[in-house]
């Protein structure tokens, strides 16, 4: 990717931040995109797309198509893991999509009777997006470091697609805790993370790193934005972010929808 060859030349020459902004203008502005997103207004699904500047923030691309498509696959790929875990999302009385974006995967649960929708995204400009179209979600804004206002045991389901993707460690191991204290004692979390595929994205000491299983984070004072990248060995994963949690399933290149990213699921324990 572009960003990992011109990344650290633009961060040594104090032009990082600048550049990320720059590439979210261009994504946006880019006239192909323009007319490729014509057919999509009004949308199919009878809720209005977020407008271009959302989209880059989120999905690192204004094109309404890849946000759809994405989402769907997204919501898809949730389905089909708790179901090979022999678990139903009718059957869950209430779900989190933590990191909600624009709503990208939350769109596609409009019709999901008898499950209290909620999301929460720290940016403020996406979940007031949020709560004015989606309107059978409950809508919340949280800061970049917990806690949450939810109440202890809220949720059945916590999901979190690609947002440990840009947190580094010490927010991760905060929100591992603030997950565990808002789940329900058996409930379960499902994360997005950036595993071995993306090996081929490291420079080599990254790529050392990853392979002796510890994590891998760039531009960590960027945290919360695409621009902060953090990549996770399944080492780690069990053995140090898992914490409290029990590992019900890792899906290698599993979050469809999150192309390439892996898929883990994780259940609070029922004691402790
Ligand atoms: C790559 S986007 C993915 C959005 C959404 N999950 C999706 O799949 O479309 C990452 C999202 O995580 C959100 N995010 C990052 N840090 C967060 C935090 N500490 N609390 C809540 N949301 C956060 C960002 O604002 C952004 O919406």
């Amino acid at each position: 990717m572009l960003i990992d060859r011109l990344g650290p030349v633009l961060e040594r020459l104090g032009l990082l931040a600048f550049g990320f902004r720059v590439y979210q203008w261009v994504g946006r502005l880019d006239p192909r995109v323009y007319f490729r997103n014509r057919p999509y207004r009004p949308s199919p699904d009878g809720i209005a797309m977020p407008p271009g500047r959302l989209l880059m923030a989120v999905a690192g691309s204004a094109e309404i198509a890849v946000y759809l498509d994405g989402g769907q696959l997204a919501a898809r790929s949730i389905r089909d893991i708790l179901q090979r875990n022999q678990i139903e999302m009718g059957d869950l009385r209430a779900i989190l999509d933590f990191g909600c974006g624009c709503g990208r995967v939350l769109r596609f649960w409009k019709d999901l009777a008898g499950t209290e929708l909620h999301g929460t995204d720290y940016n403020p400009e996406l979940t007031t997006w949020c709560a004015r179209h989606l309107s059978f979600a409950r809508i919340g804004t949280n800061q970049l470091a917990p806690p949450t206002s939810y109440p202890a045991s809220r949720f059945d389901l916590v999901y979190a697609l690609s947002v440990f993707t840009h947190l580094p460690e010490s927010a991760q191991m905060a929100w591992m805790s603030e997950f565990h204290r808002i789940l329900r004692p058996g409930g379960l979390l499902l994360l997005s993370l950036h595993g071995a595929h993306y090996i081929s994205r490291l420079n080599e000491p990254e790529r050392r790193q990853f392979l002796a299983g510890d994590l891998v984070t760039r531009y960590d004072y960027s945290a919360g934005t695409n621009l902060c990248n953090v990549f996770h060995p399944e080492a780690y994963v069990r053995n140090r972010l898992s914490g409290d949690f029990e590992v019900v399933d890792f899906i290698p290149e599993g979050a469809r929808g999150n192309p390439c990213q892996d898929a883990w699921l994780f259940r609070r324990r029922r004691v402790g």
